[in-house]
């Protein structure tokens, strides 16, 4: 029997970005689109903890929180075939840092933050709940870019663009990733 193997750039990649960037939307659809399984790093603190990440935030502060995302980014390394997408603050520990791209690429999505309030308004996300939100979203994604910058193996904007050409840009650059990685091992 002859067996067809899907040609792709790679088999495990990761997605981070500032809150409202469309990880978990562009990271499904990514991993429809590589034929790869899909994990969410919020969605599975929240099932391991039971409680939605709001409710962790208030009972048991953020530092738990955080805890557990380290945890998680620890256990996704161990997985294959699988894009994960990570939370807003995942790559603001050096620690998960080093671990996403000790497996593979890291692919950085962003936005402008008046994109991101809109995004975001009607979802509770307890980091932005505090003063004028574009303010707070500007202020924060200031505070952060250094460790984004970090992190980022490939860089792409989903700012008023359909999911259907970011997921294409993706790919595009993991191709180059690729390419660039092989090199440089070579
Ligand atoms: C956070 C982002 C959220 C979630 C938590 C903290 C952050 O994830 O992990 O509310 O620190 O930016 P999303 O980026 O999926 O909203």
């Amino acid at each position: 029997m002859r067996r067809y193997r899907l040609e792709r750039p790679v088999t495990w990649v990761a997605l981070a970005g500032f809150m409202g960037t469309g990880k978990s939307r562009i990271g499904w659809e990514l991993s429809r689109r590589l034929g790869l399984n899909f994990i969410d790093t919020d969605r599975v603190i929240e099932r391991v903890s039971c409680l939605r990440i709001p409710d962790l935030f208030e009972l048991y502060g953020e530092a738990v929180f955080r805890d557990y995302e380290t945890e998680v980014v620890r256990r996704s390394l161990r997985l294959d075939d699988v894009v994960v997408s990570t939370g807003g603050g995942t790559v603001m520990r050096a620690e998960n840092r080093e671990l996403l791209l000790s497996r593979g690429p890291v692919v950085l999505l962003s936005a402008s933050p008046e994109t991101i309030y809109k995004r975001t308004r009607r979802h509770k996300r307890p980091l932005l709940e505090i003063g004028n939100p574009v303010e707070r979203i500007t202020e924060l994604m200031g505070a952060r870019q250094g460790a984004y910058d970090a992190a980022a193996s490939v860089r792409v904007s989903t700012d008023g663009r359909y999911s259907a050409d970011v997921v294409e840009e993706i790919v595009e650059k993991l191709w180059e990733w690729r390419e660039g990685a092989e090199e440089g091992v070579a």
